[in-house]
């Protein structure tokens, strides 16, 4: 398997709530990927089932090296979606107590703490009691005790979602440089996140698999020319917007508050046409762009319907 992970038709029901409704996706060695969806789309489902913290209902898991049946652990790196810490605790104490529940001797566990909290830029503040400890600080001693036992692949559920935005450049940051050095999957309902960091993205949605791929690969894949209109808002024009059909080179038509927009399948054609009608018909325009769509508009598609 050339995949470190693989997940085939991977389901999970609470009772008669289908929460991972039998995804399948490979997480590729060295790769960075997103897990991304809305609300309840089933993120925190999907990874705590990769972590091996909840027993999948349906589909099978596959781990690079790990026989069936034998334990991924020693794999994997988890920072689940609210992790909580003993607030009296330092940031030292803390790594060091995590360092010595993977096994590690004491002397071990101190330096690896150390070598830690350095690698996530706590040196400082390692020993102040976690309870002073800001948001972001809390999240970098958690990807800390993560990455205690050097795993191949870390797991991360929302690790900026509570953050502000301090907060969340310095933990984006972070990851960032880590995934130099080891495969990450992180779950987040921003896309702008996934874009800023990940090779790949698995967009869910009530439980199933909306689309996969690679970033470049989706941007090429679905990029759409769009045309945006927005005229002067004088009665003429605002009959116009209302009553135009479009020509046969439009593919959707969206009436919008100052206009319309307008997905083309040949924009030459779109602009020719488009510009001469305008004319011809008098219209007051206010704006009129020819573009593309985002990625953005891509994602509210696919997890809107
Ligand atoms: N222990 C549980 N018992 C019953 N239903 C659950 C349980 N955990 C999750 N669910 C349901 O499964 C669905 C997916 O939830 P999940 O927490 O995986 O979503 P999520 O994508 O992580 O959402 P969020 O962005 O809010 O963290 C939701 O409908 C949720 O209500
Ligand atoms: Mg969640």
């Amino acid at each position: 398997m050339s995949a470190l992970l693989r997940a085939e038709q991977l389901t999970k029901a609470f009772g008669s709530t289908q929460a991972v409704a039998g995804i399948s996706f490979d997480i590729a060695p060295g790769r960075c990927t997103a897990l991304l969806g809305p609300n309840g789309a089933g993120k925190t489902t999907t990874i705590r089932m990769l972590a091996g913290l909840l027993q999948p209902t349906g589909g099978k898991l596959s781990y690079a090296g790990v026989k069936p049946g034998q334990s991924p652990n020693s794999l994997l790196g988890y920072l689940p979606q609210a992790p909580s810490f003993y607030g009296w605790m330092t940031g030292r104490e803390y790594a060091v107590y995590a360092a010595r529940l993977c096994g590690l001797s004491a002397a071990e566990a101190r330096s690896q703490a150390d070598a830690l909290l350095e690698r996530v830029g706590l040196s400082a503040a390692a020993n102040r009691a976690i309870s002073g400890y800001s948001g972001g600080m809390k999240q970098r001693l958690g990807l800390a005790q993560a990455l205690v036992h050097r795993p191949k692949l870390l797991i991360l559920d929302e690790p900026v979602s509570a953050l502000d935005p301090l907060g969340r450049h310095e933990v984006l940051m972070l990851l960032r440089e880590l995934k130099q050095e080891t495969t990450v999957l992180f779950s987040t309902h921003v896309l702008h996140d996934a874009e800023q960091l990940c090779d790949d993205v698995l967009i869910i949605r009530n439980g199933e698999m909306a689309l996969q791929g690679s970033i470049e690969e989706i941007k090429n894949n679905h990029r759409m020319s769009v045309i945006t209109l927005h005229i002067e808002g004088d009665d003429h024009s605002k009959q116009w917007c209302v009553s135009y059909q479009g020509g046969a080179y439009v593919k959707e038509l969206r009436r919008i508050e100052k206009g319309i927009e307008l997905v083309v399948t040949d924009m030459e054609l779109a602009r020719r046409e488009l510009l001469g009608q305008l004319a011809e018909d008098g219209i007051r325009v206010a704006k009129l762009e020819f573009g593309h769509s985002t990625l953005e508009d891509l994602f509210m598609k696919v997890v809107s319907g």
